[in-house]
């Protein structure tokens, strides 16, 4: 029953298989490494280092694990719920138009150009990196406004729950037309 073609035929299949699992996880640990020996220290969104390699070695890029997308969690925003997130804005911002305080009134903020109130003394540093307060440019900045735009004068420092942003964006979003 076995003959030497059968008995080859398996060794032949099972070295096979042995390779391909050999290979793939000789791969695997190549291109994931859990972070620890990288010298990264251990930010709290670090999740893993993925290196890549490129002409004259190896380059290390860190990789950030994946938030929730902002687009989606501002589609279901709650404006009712971004009124109690203004709390952390109004000591510097009035939302009447034309009242300028510490920073600028904010009335129609969302959709309108950078750095564009009359009166105000803007450092210069927001029109730099952005153009219009869309709702994506405004979530950046709110999350960590020195991070996001150096140099601003805006000494808050930022609101980390990105489903309070879309909240408090939509908020400022529904007082204009
Ligand atoms: C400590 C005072 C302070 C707080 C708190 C603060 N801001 Fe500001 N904000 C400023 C100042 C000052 C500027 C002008 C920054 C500059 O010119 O670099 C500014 C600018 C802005 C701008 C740019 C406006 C424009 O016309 O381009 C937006 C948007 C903004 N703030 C939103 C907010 C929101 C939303 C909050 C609450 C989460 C907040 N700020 C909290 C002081 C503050």
């Amino acid at each position: 029953m076995f003959d030497t073609m059968t008995m080859t035929k398996v060794l032949g299949a099972f070295c096979g298989t042995l390779l391909v699992f050999m290979l793939g996880g000789w791969a695997a640990e190549t291109i994931y490494h859990v972070g620890g020996d990288h010298g990264y220290g251990d930010g709290p969104k670090q999740a893993y280092v993925i290196e890549v390699a490129d002409e004259d070695g190896a380059a290390e890029e860190v990789v950030e694990e994946e938030g929730p997308d902002f687009t989606e969690v501002f589609a279901s925003a709650d404006a009712g719920a971004g009124e109690s997130q203004w709390r952390a804005c109004r000591a510097c911002h009035a939302l009447e138009p034309g009242q300028n305080m510490t920073g600028p009134s904010l009335y129609g903020v969302v959709g309108r150009d950078v750095g564009s109130v009359d009166g105000f003394n803007y450092s210069g540093s927001l029109s730099a990196v952005a153009d219009v307060w869309t709702p994506e440019n405004l979530n950046a900045f709110l999350e960590n406004p020195r991070g996001y735009a150096p140099g601003t004068s805006m000494s808050y420092n930022g609101m980390r729950n990105i489903e309070d942003r879309a909240d408090l964006i939509a908020y400022l979003d529904s007082l204009d037309n």
